[in-house]
């Protein structure tokens, strides 16, 4: 095996890990993607080869080409919606991803791989569309909707029954002599592109940040704690797949069970095609590829499935996706328009965005009069200058980007793009580092920066603190009410009324919303920190690991190091941010101000783990990771993330993979549920 330079392959391995974390996180806990699927996809496949590449025999893969069902401890193999504030739901049937192509070429090595398996000339499929939405499974028992769940980790997830109440076209029973006992239905949960719009309108109106795309809406909506507020906007559904069924083997295949759908007045997809070959199945993706954009749910491929059941079960699948179905993505459409301008933003970090200001036009679903052009290399290689006709498209149909230029188009008067060397706002000389692509505003006083920190501050992923979004954070700035996070929890009545928009009503609900807020876990301030590279999960991580702000302020680098999901450059990043006088001073009011800065700690029970390392793995049936880590503590033990030779004992639940394979080969004690209750209920 060739020898590989650790140190290089390894941290870039870790890179693009942490980067899809990133992403997953953005995606699934706090609906604000970041980037298009395509550029998600284009992640996902660097991961791939670079782990081909740091694992060429496929020694430590968790699919070594075996039929394995997801396990929660691998990562996110299929991403993780969940939310602490939703109680959880055990699929009967693990909810897994789709494989995804742009490329028709691999299309057909999927046929012809299937083909092999089966040895045959040619197999029956099902094409339908893929339906850009948030994957829901409804549980029917005796014909009664009981739950309406998330994908979740793929082997559980939130129930959401309560926030999907109001579709009137979902059955509550299903009357027919025959139904199974107990079945689950998969489908997709989506917006209409005229409820986005009108939801986006109003909120331009209000000067409130727009909403990215519908499916990022509709997940959010999902994923709201107040059920009101879930049926002030309007979902849809719409069904297309079985999970677990009780008893077993009762439909044959996917046609029949899509007729049984229909008879039983469930909403399904209009275009469902049975077809006997490859070729004709393609054929059905292009008529589809068609047909899409007038149909009410946003669309972004087409699925292609073998239809009887018996041979999906025979296929098979990976960790992550079935062999027998695989998603096609459509194209991006793109669109002509004018650069009318090129701005330039300042985010919380003083990191230099350029957008492009484009004559408005329609593309894929909505309006579209502004682009990221990512930073000035992107500009420059791309030669995209002012008064440019420029090619914009929607990739993955979330982020407008500007494609290419029209050359033929240019004027003869235009002018190379100059990017700007002082920042926009405080007009201080912009910086740049080696290491980075972005120009960046080095002032920590400038007043974008100041008001992006507040903004972050106030966000669902951290404090959540309602009311308190971009437009009056804009003007608390700006009339210098507010210039730090603390700032905030010393605003009076009379300000807040003072400000556009407030009436004596709203005003004591802002000042209320933030006395609550200083009852939120100390994650959630961890987080609103802002510091580079701590995000939710890693703010979690570090709370219960340091117990409390003080702690975390005095950490060393080692210190840092040594916990797991803490790499070099977040461990620097926490150094730098408690270095900086002006964070500092801000934390300690913070604290001052009452704010939770200390986790709540469980009063010890018993020390009967004491000094002991545990690792978790896979899902446990009577309690969740946390309240396990909890217990742990409480008896005076620790959990970590990863198993080593450090590592004292697995706590394995059901489906437990990789870890469950390296705590035996390490040699660690491997405990299951029960026999961990009993060591405590024993002490
Ligand atoms: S079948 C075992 N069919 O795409 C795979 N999925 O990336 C079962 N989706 O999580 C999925 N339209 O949320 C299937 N017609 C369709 C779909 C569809 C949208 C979503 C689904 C799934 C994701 C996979």
């Amino acid at each position: 095996m060739k020898k590989k330079d650790s140190g290089q392959s390894d941290r870039s391995l870790k890179e693009v890990r942490q980067e899809i974390a990133e992403h997953d996180e953005l995606y699934y806990k706090l609906s604000q993607p970041k980037i298009s699927d395509q550029q998600y996809d284009k992640l996902k496949r660097e991961l791939e080869s670079l782990e081909a590449e740091a694992d060429p025999l496929g020694l430590f893969s968790t699919d070594g080409g075996e039929t394995e069902v997801p396990s929660s401890d691998q990562g996110p193999v299929v991403g993780d919606d969940r939310l602490d504030e939703f109680k959880s739901h055990r699929h009967l049937t693990p909810m897994l991803s789709l494989d995804n192509t742009y490329d028709e070429g691999e299309f057909l090595e999927f046929d012809a791989r299937l083909r092999r398996i089966f040895e045959v000339d040619s197999l029956p499929y099902v094409v339908e569309p893929k339906i850009d939405g948030v994957a829901v499974s409804l549980t029917y028992e005796n014909g009664i909707l009981r739950s309406a769940v998330t994908r979740g980790n793929g082997v559980e997830g939130d129930i959401i029954t309560q926030n999907i109440q109001h579709i009137d076209a979902l059955p509550r029973a299903i009357k027919s002599p025959g139904l199974p006992k107990v079945i689950e239905i998969r489908g997709e949960i989506y917006m209409s592109h005229l409820e986005f719009l009108r939801i986006n309108e109003a909120r331009d109106k209000s000067a409130l940040p727009l909403y990215a795309n519908p499916r990022n809406l509709a997940s959010g909506t999902v994923k709201l704690l107040d059920p009101k507020e879930a049926m002030e906007r309007k979902l849809e559904i719409v069904l297309y797949g079985l999970g677990g069924c009780l008893p077993q083997d009762h439909f044959k295949s996917l046609s029949s069970f899509h007729r049984s759908l229909g008879e039983w007045g469930m909403p399904v997809v209009e275009f469902f095609k049975c077809v006997d070959s490859a070729k004709d199945a393609w054929s059905a993706i292009l008529e589809l590829d068609d047909l899409r954009h007038d149909y009410v749910y946003p669309t972004d491929g087409a699925v292609v499935k073998l239809d009887s059941f018996s041979m999906q079960e025979d296929a098979g699948h990976t960790a992550k996706s079935p062999r027998w179905a695989i998603a096609y993505k459509f194209e991006s459409e793109r669109q002509e328009t004018l650069l009318e301008d090129i701005i330039v933003q300042v985010g919380r970090t003083g990191a230099i965005t350029p957008v492009a200001c484009l004559r408005p036009v329609q593309l894929a679903g909505t309006i579209v009069s502004r682009a990221s052009l990512h930073n000035s290399d992107e500009i420059a290689r791309k030669d995209i200058r002012v008064g440019d006709s420029v090619i914009v498209e929607k990739a993955g149909e979330i982020i407008p980007q500007v494609l290419e230029v029209v050359l033929a188009k240019r004027s003869d008067a235009s002018e190379a793009y100059v990017f700007p060397r002082k920042c926009p706002k405080c007009d201080q000389d912009l910086i740049r580092l080696e290491s980075e692509t972005a120009w960046r505003c080095p002032n920590y006083s400038c007043l974008e920066q100041i008001k992006g920190r507040l903004e972050y501050f106030a966000s669902r992923g951290c404090m959540d603190i309602e009311n308190l979004g971009e437009a009056v954070i804009d003007q608390l700035v700006e009339l210098g009410l507010a210039r730090s996070i603390p700032d905030l929890y010393h605003l009076r009545f009379d300000q807040v009324l003072g400000l556009e928009g407030f009436a004596e009503k709203s005003a004591q609900n802002l000042i209320d919303a933030l006395s609550d807020s200083k009852d939120r876990e100390f994650w959630r301030v961890l987080c609103g920190l802002g510091i580079k590279h701590v995000g939710s999960s890693a703010s979690k991580d570090l709370a219960s690991k340091f117990g409390g702000l003080p702690a975390l302020m005095d950490a060393s680098v080692e210190e840092l190091l040594a916990i797991d999901g803490v790499g070099a450059i977040m461990a620097q990043s926490i150094k730098d941010f408690f270095s900086h006088s002006e964070n500092l001073e801000a934390t300690k009011q913070l604290i001052d101000l009452g704010l939770r800065c200390e986790q709540a700690i469980q009063a010890s029970q018993s020390s009967i783990f004491e000094g002991k390392t545990f690792v978790l793995t896979g899902t446990l049936e009577s309690m969740n990771r946390e309240q396990a880590t909890l217990m742990i503590e409480s008896h005076g033990g620790r959990v970590s993330g990863s198993v080593s030779k450090k590592t004292d004992f697995l706590l394995a639940g059901i489906g437990g993979g990789s870890k469950l394979q390296k705590a035996e080969r390490l040699g660690v004690d491997v405990l299951t549920e029960a026999s961990f209750l009993k060591l405590i209920d024993e002490n």
